[in-house]
């Protein structure tokens, strides 16, 4: 039985791996391969069959013992992993890979080892033109901009500190703190959870920065394998692998203006030492070069998740972390500044009544209800989106909780106004009380804004005490005034 399970999961196994983009290649403790996927045959030019039961060397007459990954992991016993490789196909095309080959032990005795390589040719030839693409705009940018006013503000960001919405006193501090940031040119660390506006916050600062007229070069560390990203931010010089050409990296195109490295905690640790380097003294060489190179780039990062987690995870390098972290700047989520929320919704919903060509005037007092207890996971980009969302679908000219999507707890909303007259039958006193209270204190919140010292004022209770209510009724998690 036990058997039988093995053989089904081969079978299986086999059929998964023929499937995978990726090129695997299992090889005996002896180097002779003893699986090979279609991947492995299509990237190599070579056919199953003449791999199988060969050994390594025999089937790759340029590799030795020394530089084959799979030889020196049988005789080490240690993987090797994410390992750039160029190679040059039977058709004459040159391909990128990144491969990584693993031990295999069974009971602590090494009995072969596996490699598994991917394909980042296309990947590589998107990033390049992309960087191309942006040097170009930049090119055509600068020369525009000679023709142009001095004080305009470079084309390439979009947002300047006016476009942040928010009256909350963590907003106001925050912008008041990025015109004082602006000014040097000291690496900042932007945080907050997702759809805080963090590359608002980044995109304003340069606006506000002496360099606006420079490049603002923005780019996410979590999109790219770790070697791609390494050659996209240092850039590379022609013959430093194969392949590579003379190319600037995007700390060389942000020259004179700001880089954003965005999800900073998703850089690869190694290239996160490397860009340390950077920071501290301001040059860098170029993959496959020996000169270094003067770069004047104002490094902004930002990540989603809090730096110390990261840093506890071995996400984020401590020495990096504190080098950022001498100036940082908190977005704060959405939950925590409610009294913005209202002031947000109508932001977008005169951008989208321009955009849609629409009228819409505004949210029913329902609506503004269950935005203000809803805890809004997704912060401003969530708002947004549900704004945009009710105002394709809305047929009104306020926005109603039938035009808002499920998740917004419209029935709950519904029930504390409506369970005051209806569950009278069935609930004890202090329930009716207590659904009462809730009642008034949503309203009391709509009517000031979310502003918890006036909705107190106005209940005529103390605020700790409205605090206080507020937590029970499960109304704001961290009720702010
Ligand atoms: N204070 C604000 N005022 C106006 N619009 C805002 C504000 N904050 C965020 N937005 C808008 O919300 C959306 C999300 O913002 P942004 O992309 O800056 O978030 P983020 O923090 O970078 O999110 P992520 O971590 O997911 O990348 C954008 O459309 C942005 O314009
Ligand atoms: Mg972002």
């Amino acid at each position: 039985m036990h058997n039988q399970i093995i053989k089904d999961t081969d079978i299986y196994l086999e059929q998964v791996l023929s499937h995978i983009e990726e090129a695997v290649q299992v090889v005996n403790s002896e180097g002779k391969t003893i699986y090979y996927n279609r991947f492995a045959a299509e990237m190599d030019g070579l056919k199953v069959s003449d791999v199988l039961g060969e050994h390594i060397i025999q089937v790759y007459p340029s590799l030795t013992l020394e530089t084959s990954s799979i030889m020196r992991v049988l005789a080490t016993g240690t993987a090797i992993l994410n390992q750039p490789q160029t190679l040059v196909s039977s058709t004459g095309k040159i391909v990128s890979l990144i491969y990584s080959t693993y031990p295999i032990y069974q009971n602590g005795i090494l009995i072969g080892a596996c490699d598994i390589s991917q394909d980042i040719t296309k990947i590589k030839e998107l990033s390049e033109r992309m960087i191309n693409l942006e040097s170009e705009l930049l090119n055509t940018r600068s020369s525009h901009r000679k023709k142009s006013k001095p004080e305009e503000p470079h084309a390439t960001t979009r947002y300047t500190i006016d476009d942040i919405i928010g009256n909350h006193d963590s907003i106001i501090k925050l912008k008041i703190l990025e015109q004082r940031v602006a000014r040097s040119s000291s690496a900042v660390l932007v945080v907050g959870e997702t759809g805080t506006g963090k590359e608002l916050v980044v995109q304003s600062i340069h606006s506000a920065s002496p360099r606006q007229n420079g490049p603002f070069v923005a780019q996410n560390c979590s999109a790219l394998p770790a070697t791609l990203l390494e050659s996209i931010l240092f850039g590379t010089i022609k013959g430093s692998f194969t392949g590579a050409e003379d190319r600037p990296g995007l700390f060389e195109l942000a020259h004179g203006g700001t880089l954003f490295l965005d999800e900073i905690n998703s850089m690869p640790i190694e290239l996160q030492g490397k860009l340390l380097r950077v920071l501290q003294d301001g040059t860098l060489r170029r993959i496959g070069d020996n000169k270094l190179k003067q770069i004047d780039a104002r490094i902004i990062a930002s990540m989603n998740i809090d730096p110390e987690e990261a840093v506890r995870n071995k996400e984020l390098r401590l020495d990096l972390y504190y080098r950022l972290n001498v100036v940082s700047l908190t977005v704060p989520p959405l939950r925590e500044r409610k009294s913005d929320i209202l002031l947000l919704a109508n932001h977008f919903i005169n951008m989208y009544n321009t955009k849609l060509n629409c009228h819409v005037s505004g949210l029913s007092d329902e609506t503004s209800d269950a935005f203000f207890v809803h805890s809004w996971p997704g912060n401003v980009r969530e708002l947004q989106h549900v704004i945009e969302h009710a105002m394709n679908i809305m047929s009104g000219q306020v926005i109603e909780l039938e035009d808002l999507p499920a998740h917004l707890g419209q029935r709950n909303i519904l029930k504390s106004n409506e369970e005051c007259t209806e569950s009278i039958k069935e609930s004890s006193l202090p329930e009716i009380l207590n659904s009462v209270e809730r009642k008034y204190l949503i309203q009391a919140l709509e009517q000031c804004k979310g502003n918890v010292a006036k909705a107190a004022l106005l209940l005529g209770i103390p605020r700790q005490t409205l605090q206080y209510k507020l937590k029970m009724h499960k109304l704001m998690d961290n009720p702010l005034s």
